[in-house]
């Protein structure tokens, strides 16, 4: 097949993987059930101890961030279980539909597009729900953009009713820094391909102790992601199934770079280029999706500008400037436009794909204050 040049991606996954970690996986391959892999394996784990900030071993399945999500449902989660899930879009209301799927009662705090639940609505239906399960959240919004700044609060509410506390940071594990066990969050799930800037195929998840006692004592109806049996398997140095070996060796050099890089620093630096990014894309004039106060430092989102279409825009921008952006989802496709700062981001990136895109927003019939973009860019 004929591959088209290098895309600079800015999608809210999957993000540009560096060359180090890419390289990473052409190492040969080798049995999964040998000490080679079972070194790969504890060298990614004891990796990602940092990451998740816990003393436990987090696990490493092959499964995009959805069978991550999955695995934290039906581990936890019972028929009849009562859960609350606020949420706040569409990736919020897809992880309702799996704790509803797996026989739990969901009461769902929801928000307009564009904000979150207030930590108050939230707290509210955690202490009225009887025999409340568990509370699920995601952390970070990517269809809108948005972040709950309130995870610890939340945290503490779900502990206080005897709840477990579960929290899907797909696209924000690495950009932020959610503290698992001094917050107190029961299972927290990330993906490969969002701020650890490796490709996609892995979730990673990690598990309290109440909560591994309880798959422990109730195992799960499913198999392959048993994490009762995933945990079992990893004490003993390996996996239950056949990993995506060349996956785990990306794996392990991206957790390498973020070790080397600081997750603070990491965390600074997604930061700081979302908000050059957002006050690009202020002074262009562009509507943005989220409100302020809760403005996600790793998915930018906004509006387009009327007379811009979706489809259009963001194919010019591929074929003319190399540069991928994300769509809108849900009831928001069409639209809105997304754009992934998360990983490998830089003032570059950002930079270009500001300039871009105000060049083919012009092109397409919207004016852009040009001076105005570049005093944002040489501020
Ligand atoms: C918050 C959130 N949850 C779940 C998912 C699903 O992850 P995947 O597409 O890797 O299955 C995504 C993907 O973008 C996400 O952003």
């Amino acid at each position: 097949m004929d591959y088209p040049p290098n895309k600079l991606l800015m999608l809210p996954g999957p993000t540009n993987v560096p060359d180090r970690v890419r390289h990473a996986m052409i190492r040969s391959m080798v049995n999964h059930r040998s000490e080679t892999f079972t070194r790969v394996l504890r060298s990614v784990t004891d990796k990602s101890r940092p990451l998740f900030q816990t003393e436990r071993d987090p696990l490493v399945l092959t499964a995009s961030g959805t069978g991550g999500v999955e695995a934290a449902v039906w581990n936890i989660v019972r028929p009849g279980d009562r859960v609350v899930v606020p949420v706040a879009g569409e990736f919020g209301s897809r992880l309702a539909e799996v704790i509803e799927l797996a026989g739990a009662e969901t009461t769902r705090v929801t928000s307009e597009p564009g904000t979150v639940p207030s930590l108050e609505s939230v707290e509210e239906a955690v202490r009225k729900v009887r025999g409340l399960k568990a509370v699920y959240v995601v952390h970070n919004e990517t269809s809108a953009g948005t972040n709950v700044p309130y995870i610890e609060r939340l945290a503490k509410a779900a502990a206080d009713a005897g709840a477990f506390f579960v929290v899907d940071a797909i696209s924000s594990l690495g950009g932020y820094a959610l503290p698992v066990d001094r917050w107190g969050i029961d299972i927290c799930v990330t993906g490969s391909q969002k701020c650890l800037a490796a490709p996609p195929g892995l979730a990673l998840l990690s598990v309290s102790k109440k909560a591994a006692d309880f798959i422990k004592g109730n195992p799960p109806r499913v198999r392959y992601f048993d994490l009762g049996r995933q945990i079992d398997f990893l004490a003993h140095g390996e996996t239950p199934f056949t990993p995506a070996i060349p996956l785990y060796y990306a794996l392990d050099e991206a957790l390498s770079w973020l070790i080397e890089e600081g997750l603070e620093v990491r965390v600074e630096r997604h930061a700081r280029h979302a908000k050059s990014l957002y006050s690009l894309l202020g002074a262009m004039g562009v509507r943005l999706l989220a409100d302020e106060r809760v403005r996600s430092n790793t998915v930018v989102a906004g509006y387009y500008p009327q007379g811009v279409d979706d489809k259009v825009f963001r194919q010019k921008l591929n074929d003319e400037q190399d540069i991928v952006i994300g769509a809108g989802v849900g009831n928001l496709k069409g639209k809105v436009f997304r754009v992934g700062c998360m990983g490998d981001i830089s003032a570059s990136h950002v930079n270009r794909t500001a300039a871009a895109m105000a060049l083919t927003f012009q092109k397409m019939g919207y004016p852009v204050d040009l001076k105005a973009v570049s005093a944002v860019l040489a501020s």
